[in-house]
């Protein structure tokens, strides 16, 4: 078991490069720094790249070589918990549940390469997170028995915030509006869009439309906000300092790279830093269930 739970920490370090690395992919490929910035953003085809392009071909590269390693991880952490037998149920069923996400995210990657659906960024968004949490989990027991179920709700809110994130990238919506009030005003002069919040439509929509998929993302920040916090409190009362600490630094990070991508026009370091603070976040509540 010691074996497979360092297996588990390579596995999770591995994510974090693999997240980071398919989101930097796809802002690139949605024309985040892209030039001229900023006139390029809402119209770009995929022919004019902020980043260069020997930058994109070594971060694929990468991409391939690390996730490719972590689907083996995964394999041999789920070979070494069944060879455990009942000792090793808990681990086999989530390295189980690693290889299947695994599996999933490379068939979606064959079946959409190039794809501009937001439907498909939410995918690969979401796999990630949800691979990273599950690594997290199989690092070791549950981190503060007795918060489960709170922790477990923190988690269901975390990943629909990030789905909303992903959505306002996705729909290139980030540069729309840049506060609440903006985003409310601009979402009912164009008559409450609600069919921008499909993943499936909202890539043909114009983009002001993201107005309203940018003004939610911010307004349930706060809910979000709240409710890590009061996480972290009380894994701090629950004499569980490193984890309460650790939430709300980070925490307090991705409030203020919220309002950083929010407010100074989408700056490419702070959107990949906001993507990796949330995958981050979500694994350290997953850690307390
Ligand atoms: C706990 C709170 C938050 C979480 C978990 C969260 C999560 C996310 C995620 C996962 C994305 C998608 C990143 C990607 O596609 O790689 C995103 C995008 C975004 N977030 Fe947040 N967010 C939070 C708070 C905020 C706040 C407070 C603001 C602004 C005040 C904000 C503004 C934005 C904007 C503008 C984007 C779009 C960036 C783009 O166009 O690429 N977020 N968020």
């Amino acid at each position: 078991m010691k074996h497979l739970h360092r297996l588990a920490w390579i596995s999770l370090l591995s994510l974090v490069l693999v997240v980071g690395l398919s989101a930097f992919m796809r802002h690139v490929a949605t024309g985040l720094g892209c030039q001229p910035w900023p006139t390029c953003h809402a119209q770009y085809s995929g022919m004019s790249g902020g980043a260069s392009s020997l930058a994109v071909s070594v971060a694929r590269l990468l991409h391939r070589v690390v996730a490719t390693g972590t689907l083996l991880l995964a394999i041999t952490m789920l070979v070494i918990g069944l060879r455990a037998g009942p000792r090793g149920r808990r681990e086999a069923v989530l390295a189980a549940l690693l290889l299947v996400l695994a599996l999933g995210l490379a068939v979606l990657g064959v079946f959409t390469a190039g794809s501009r659906l937001p439907a498909v960024a939410l995918g690969n968004l979401l796999g990630g997170f949800m691979m990273l949490a599950v690594a997290a989990r199989l690092v070791g027991p549950p981190a503060a028995p007795g918060l489960g179920a709170a922790a477990a709700g923190v988690a269901v809110l975390l990943v629909a915030q990030s789905a909303g994130g992903a959505l306002v990238s996705a729909s290139q919506a980030g540069l729309v509006c840049n506060d609440l009030r903006a985003c409310a005003e601009l979402a009912r002069a164009a008559g409450w869009p609600w069919q921008a919040l499909n993943p499936w439509f909202a890539a043909g929509l114009p983009p002001v439309d993201g107005a309203l998929v940018q003004g939610l993302h911010r307004l349930a920040a706060i809910v979000v906000t709240l409710a890590v916090a009061a996480l972290g409190w009380r894994a701090l009362r629950a004499g569980r300092r490193p984890e309460g600490w650790a939430l709300l630094l980070l925490l307090a990070l991705q409030a203020v790279l919220g309002l950083v991508v929010g407010s100074i026009g989408l700056p490419l370091w702070a959107v990949l830093l906001h993507n990796l603070a949330s995958a981050l976040l979500l694994a350290l509540v997953v850690r307390l269930i």
